[in-house]
C-alpha cells in the first residue's frame, strides 16, 4: 500500500486528519510511527511558512510524499496572538491547560465579545509537486472552559453559529466545519485530481 506522512506528532490533529483521509488507500502516517524524525523548528513568521518548512524537512528524510500542516487561533483583540506561537503561548512545552490560563488572562481586560478564529495551511509535497490549501473557522473565545472533545484552545471556542464549543461539538460535527476539515477536504480533492492519491 503506497504511504503518505502527515508532518505532525500532535494526536489530536492527526486523529481529524485520519478521519479525514480515511477513504483514500493510503496509509496515513503520523510522525510519531516513524524513527529517527529530524528535528523540526518552526523558524516561520506565518502558518504557510511553517507547513512548508514541516513538509521539506520530513520529505528530504524519508522520501515519501508529505503534508505539513500548521495551525493556529487567530484573536482579534490580540492582534492576531497567539497565531504561529498557539502549541508554545505558554512557553516551549506549555500544555494545552497552560496556554488556554494565558489566553483567558489576556482577554480578562477586554469587553466581549472576543472574536477569534482558527487557521490550518496544509503544504503537499513529494519531491516535485507542491500543493497549499487554507482553512478557517470563525468564532469567539469565551473564559470557562466547555466540554472534553478535541485538544487544544476547544474548549474556549464557540464556532459562529453554534452554542457549544468545539470540544463539546462531537467530534463528526468538528471534523465537517473545522479550519483543518476544509484545508485537508480542499487537499484531498486537488491530490486525487491531480492523481497523486
Ligand atoms: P502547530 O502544531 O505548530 O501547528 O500548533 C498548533 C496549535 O494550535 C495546537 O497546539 C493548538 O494549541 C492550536 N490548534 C490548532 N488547531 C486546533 C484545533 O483544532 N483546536 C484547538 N486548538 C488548535
Amino acid at each position: 500500500m503506497k504511504e503518505i506522512i502527515i508532518a505532525s506528532a500532535n494526536e489530536g490533529k492527526i486523529s481529524e486528519i485520519k478521519n479525514i483521509f480515511s477513504d483514500i488507500r493510503f496509509r496515513v502516517i503520523s510522525l510519531s510511527e516513524l524513527n529517527d524524525v529530524p528535528e523540526i523548528i518552526e523558524s516561520g513568521d506565518s502558518f504557510e511558512a511553517n507547513a512548508e518548512i514541516k513538509a521539506r524537512i520530513i520529505f528530504e528524510k524519508f522520501r515519501i510524499p508529505v503534508i505539513g500542516d500548521d495551525s493556529g487561533l487567530v484573536v482579534e483583540q490580540l492582534n492576531g496572538r497567539p497565531g504561529v506561537f498557539s502549541s508554545r503561548y505558554a512557553g516551549e512545552n506549555a500544555t494545552d491547560e497552560l496556554n488556554n490560563l494565558k489566553l483567558v488572562s489576556e482577554l480578562l481586560s477586554f469587553p466581549e465579545p472576543h472574536k477569534a478564529k482558527f487557521v490550518c495551511t496544509a503544504f503537499f509535497y513529494d519531491g516535485q509537486k507542491e500543493i497549499i490549501t487554507k482553512g478557517e473557522v470563525k468564532g469567539r473565545i469565551i473564559k470557562t472552559p466547555r466540554g472534553t472533545n478535541g485538544f487544544g484552545y476547544d474548549p474556549l471556542f464557540i464556532p459562529d453559529g453554534f452554542g457549544k464549543t468545539l470540544a463539546e461539538l462531537p467530534a463528526d460535527v468538528k471534523n465537517k466545519i473545522s479550519h483543518r476539515a476544509k484545508a485537508f477536504e480542499e487537499m484531498k480533492t486537488m491530490l486525487k485530481r491531480l492523481r497523486r492519491i
